[in-house]
């Protein structure tokens, strides 16, 4: 196999070497195309064009493969933790039981803010979007570590990382706590990661609240699932705002914000919303479909088509099973989880899907469990947020160990006027 790709080029020919991956993926480094020859590429979307090399997350978006650090994502979500899993994620290797446990003890010594922070919420009618509130509050939390707020110091990094991600969980659960006008239940040092956003989420001062351990269990395997994604469209917001050298907060926030997009972790809510909208339209999914191939409806299947996966995203796969077992446990029927199967078999039965290979996504399933639990749609996106933060994490930690420590800053292709002299405004027509 050449290691090199040839461009000929106003009658030169270049030699661009080809960078071989792990799972033997090809690509061609252009790094030193501009350099010498002067062209760029244009990529826009970025479909064809890889930002980084990482040792994080594999996807074959053909088989439908997902695996963090080697490990099978069907494997991680039955067998893991999400405190597991993240530590797989930033570290690079599953923990030993003492790292684990130290792990754990840093999550739980940390799951507090700054009582100040209480009065950030006061600011904010109750209808406010609980991810604009969960953005601008990790962003604050930078205000309370000023003396931690170097990329490139490692031991700050270490202390920041178990804080941001056990406070993520603490500003969430404040925020749907304010929304419904309810005191905030502080964390309680006794429980696990997942257990204590269950607890502060649904407990109120006035009665004991007692975790229920199947719903632990689920939302440990969501989080999993949605724990890292290669260089997805927040990922890479992550990564870009972190090349400049902005503090972790911010580069988090920023991440949150580009996944609140309907496009991306707003589907979620946007599919609960599209299947709400088919139930009060007596369930006719047919309509929905047709809608979703008309170009000029504007409205797409939302939970549906990726990217990258042309074959079934193996964690819609995972949640969709994990629907039917937790409903039964919880002894419930949910008329949207019907109506979402029919609409995922009428759609899978159609051309227009089949012919540009789109499925169920993450973001299909996903709700109807969350529903479940209790959990009210606005906060769909932020349950995804708390679930990709240690893939964020991850990510800006070994774009700054690994990568080549230049800010990022594409090029582009100008197509605007050319050069032309100021005109007084006597004489603009
Ligand atoms: C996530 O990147 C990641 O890894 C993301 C994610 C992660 O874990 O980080 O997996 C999480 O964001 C999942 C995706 C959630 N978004 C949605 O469910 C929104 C609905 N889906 C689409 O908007 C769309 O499929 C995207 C945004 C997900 C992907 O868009 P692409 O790759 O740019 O595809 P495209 O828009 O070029 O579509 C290709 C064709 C087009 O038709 P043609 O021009 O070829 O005729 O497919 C059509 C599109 O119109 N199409 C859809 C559709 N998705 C694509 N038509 C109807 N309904 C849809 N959902």
């Amino acid at each position: 196999m050449s290691e090199f790709a040839e461009l000929k080029l106003d009658g030169k020919t270049y030699k661009l070497p080809i960078i071989t991956g792990t799972e033997d993926e090809k690509a061609i480094d252009i790094r030193k195309l501009r350099a010498e020859t002067n062209y760029i590429t244009l990529d826009s979307g970025y479909g064809n064009s890889g930002s980084c090399q990482s040792s994080i997350t594999f996807i074959d978006g053909d088989k439908g493969i997902l695996r963090y650090r080697g490990y099978p994502i069907e494997q991680l979500a039955e067998k893991s933790t999400f405190t597991e899993t993240a530590y797989l994620l930033v570290y690079g290797k599953l923990p030993t039981a003492t790292e684990l446990a130290d792990f754990r003890e840093m999550l739980t010594r940390h799951s507090l803010i700054h009582e100040d922070m209480l009065h950030f919420y006061d600011g904010y009618p109750s209808t406010a979007h609980p991810m604009a509130i969960l953005s601008s509050m990790v962003c604050s939390l930078s205000s309370y570590y000023p003396e931690w707020l170097d990329p490139h110091d490692q031991n700050q990094v270490n202390q920041l990382v178990p804080r941001v991600l056990s406070k993520i969980r603490t500003i969430a659960a404040y925020s749907f706590k304010k929304s419904i006008g309810q005191p905030v239940i502080y964390p309680k040092n006794s429980l696990d990661y997942c257990a204590n956003f269950l607890y502060m989420m649904f407990a109120v001062p006035s009665e004991p609240y007692e975790v229920d351990e199947e719903m632990v269990k689920t939302l440990n395997m969501l989080l999993i699932l949605h724990a890292d994604h290669e260089q997805n469209c927040s990922t890479s917001t992550v990564r870009m705002v972190g090349s400049s050298d902005a503090n972790l907060f911010a580069s988090i926030a920023a991440g949150i914000l580009a996944l609140w997009g309907p496009k991306h972790g707003g589907a979620n809510q946007e599919v609960m919303e599209m299947l709400e909208t088919i139930q009060r339209n007596d369930g006719d999914v047919k309509k929905a479909i047709e809608m979703a191939k008309d170009k000029n409806s504007g409205f797409r299947l939302m939970g549906f088509g990726h990217r990258v996966y042309k074959n079934h995203d193996p964690r819609a796969q995972v949640i969709k099973k994990a629907c039917d077992r937790i409903l039964a446990k919880m002894n419930r029927v949910d008329p949207l989880l019907e109506i979402a199967k029919r609409l995922e078999e009428a759609a899978l039965k159609d051309s227009y899907f089949v012919d540009r290979k789109l499925y169920p996504n993450v973001d299909f399933y996903s709700g109807v469990i969350y529903r479940a639990m209790g959990i009210p749609t606005p906060m769909f996106t932020v349950m995804f947020a708390l679930g990709r933060l240690p893939g964020w994490l991850a990510q800006w930690v070994e774009m700054h160990r690994d990568g080549e420590g230049r800010i990022d800053r594409p090029r582009q292709i100008y197509k605007g006027e050319t050069v032309r002299d100021y005109t007084p405004i006597a004489q603009r027509k």
